[in-house]
């Protein structure tokens, strides 16, 4: 594999974070949300969200990681809502990596990006939610020693309201354990 950096999500990257985003979904969620807001919407409500989260006014404490390749271009990136729930702690909004580049470790070394973060920051445990339909993701996650705690209905987004699981990490430490 070729060399991979990690480094902290800016202001700046959110058109290049949205784009990403927008490609990431088109792969994986093909089926799953409208032809239509795939082909037509994604881009520009990614847009609006990232420069949103990124550019606007600061709302909640929060984070974001990127991967970038040899060459400085953006593979993969995380967001992460801190202390977002009472409960289930903080929310690990987005985790994405380039259909080409799936499969290369960088969803790990992302996710344990996030968990040493936490670390510093006294906060646990993590959670996420995963569309019941994205089976592949479903087995990172597992791979990757979360809790499958509940069950839910996602919020509408690109048209359809869809099943989707909480996946919890009690001690987000443990995903240091994995090499
Ligand atoms: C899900 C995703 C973030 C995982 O990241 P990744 O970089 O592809 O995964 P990694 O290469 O880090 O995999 C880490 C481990 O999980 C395993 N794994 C990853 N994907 C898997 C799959 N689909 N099925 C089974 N195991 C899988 C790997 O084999 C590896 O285990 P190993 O070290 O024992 O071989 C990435 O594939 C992705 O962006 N998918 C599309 C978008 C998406 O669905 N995001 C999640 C939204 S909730």
């Amino acid at each position: 594999m070729s060399l991979v950096t990690l480094r902290p999500m800016r202001a700046e990257d959110a058109d290049t974070v949205a784009a990403l985003h927008a490609t990431s979904w088109r792969s994986a969620y093909r089926g799953m949300l409208t032809d239509d807001f795939l082909d037509n919407q994604v881009v520009a409500d990614r847009q609006a969200v990232w420069r949103e989260r990124l550019q606007g006014p600061a709302t909640a404490p929060a984070f974001g990681v990127v991967a970038e390749d040899a060459k400085g271009q953006m593979i993969g990136f995380t967001y992460v809502l801190l202390h977002h729930d009472p409960v289930w702690g903080s929310l690990i909004d987005n985790l994405h990596v380039l259909p080409e580049h799936k499969g290369d470790g960088i969803g790990r070394r992302l996710l344990q990006a996030v968990a040493k973060q936490l670390g510093t920051e006294h906060t646990r445990p993590c959670f996420l939610w995963v569309l019941d339909a994205n089976e592949p993701a479903k087995r990172f996650y597992a791979r990757m020693g979360a809790e499958f705690a509940e069950q839910s209905m996602a919020p509408p987004f690109g048209g359809v309201s869809l099943p989707e699981w909480r996946c919890v990490w009690r001690d987000p430490a443990t995903l240091l354990n994995d090499a």
